[in-house]
């Protein structure tokens, strides 16, 4: 099991600190506020007798559905019990000797590729340079990289790599037989994504391997589902061949799908998280005390000039952010929000405004 602590956890927390979960207000994980579809849960409920039964092994409907949404062919896809479970078959199916993680990011790559004992190269991202991936990238790819994870937008500094980039990083990686592995679970949360994802390219590159989560914009974490695409059958065969069966089960595949199908929910949720963003972005910047990197998806990573314990103050005032003191790269002075509803976002504003003034 992963060893890394991520946001979310607010049962760990309430118990080791004695709070009372239903008043805590999570801002540590970056869950769309709006919360699970209501169509989505009356699918989940109305599709409850169906667990009496084993799942389709093939996820016909499912696939089909994911690609649709894609717009790819549902045979380049792989499904995970979440997209956590599609980074660590990622690794198992590729077993590499040695990979390039950006630091900071989402923990996860590291976990899964110690967890078959790869050596990690970092290519530090740093504050001087907006923690923005650049050319020099290149020159850490060599036939020693068998794999260079890429988190994009990144988790948990915002920033989004443009296409340019990415490019010259796959173009490279070709060279040297790389696989780029873009983690790409917040992008659906700009209205723009196309600009950014890599998938229209799947079709050109067989280096390419795409992570996505459903259950950040879906709001259905508890829920597991997530996939990989490639173009790379090589790749799709083998972790089809490792991926436990029915890894998906009955009540996940009728979230997805439904989940997939309504493109109101969508449109709804990145205008209001647009939104929110803005505003907590605004008021963020009125304080003196707060270096605010600049956004992109549905959480906000900010660093205190301040040596107070802010996550330990909050957490008093029943408000759960996400220290950053334990990514690679970072210290306890940087933290990060999601976007929650404009009522959650001003209680947190207010309440900064008595914990650090
Ligand atoms: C960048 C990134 N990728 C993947 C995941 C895992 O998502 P899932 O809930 O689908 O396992 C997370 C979770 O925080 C994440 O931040």
């Amino acid at each position: 099991m992963s060893k890394a602590v991520h946001g979310g956890n607010l049962e760990e927390l309430s118990r080791k600190f004695n709070l009372d979960k239903e008043k805590l207000i999570d801002f540590s994980a970056n869950i769309n506020p709006l919360g699970v579809n209501e169509k989505v849960k009356k699918a989940i409920i109305d599709a409850l007798d169906k667990v009496e039964k084993y799942p389709d092994i093939t996820y016909y409907n499912l696939k089909s559905a994911i690609g649709n949404f894609e717009d790819i062919d549902y045979s380049n896809l792989v499904l995970g019990n979440g997209a956590a479970e599609i980074i660590f078959n990622l690794v198992r199916a590729v077993n590499p000797k040695k990979v390039l993680i950006p630091a900071p990011t989402f923990s996860e790559y590291e976990e899964a590729s110690l967890s078959v004992n790869s050596n990690i190269e970092y290519y530090y991202l740093k504050e001087e340079n907006d923690w923005s991936i650049d050319k020099d990238i290149l020159s850490f790819i060599n036939e020693d990289i068998d794999i260079v994870f890429i988190c994009n937008p990144n988790n948990p500094t915002g920033v989004i790599t443009k296409k340019d980039i990415l490019l010259s990083i796959i173009e490279k990686a070709k060279e040297t037989k790389t696989i780029v592995a873009i983690d790409e679970s917040f992008l659906d949360f700009i209205k723009s994504s196309d600009k950014y994802s890599l998938v229209s390219l799947l079709k050109d590159y067989d280096n390419i391997f795409i992570i996505k989560s459903l259950t950040k914009l879906f709001a259905i974490p508890g829920i597991r589902i997530g996939y990989g695409i490639s173009n790379n059958m090589d790749i799709i065969n083998k972790i089809q061949s490792i991926s436990v069966p029915w890894n998906i089960n009955i009540l996940a595949e009728v979230a997805a799908i439904n989940s997939l199908n309504d493109k109101e929910y969508i449109s709804k949720s990145t205008a209001y998280i647009e939104e929110e963003k803005k505003y907590l972005f605004k008021e963020l910047c009125k304080f003196n005390d707060v270096k605010i990197f600049k956004p992109s998806v549905n959480f906000i990573m900010f660093k205190l000039k301040k040596d107070i314990d802010l996550k330990y103050e909050l957490m008093k005032r029943n408000i759960i952010i996400r220290s950053c003191s334990n990514y690679n790269g970072l210290d306890k002075n940087y933290y990060r929000i999601a976007v929650r509803t404009r009522e959650e976002n001003e209680i947190f504003i207010n309440t900064l405004k008595k914990v650090i003034s």
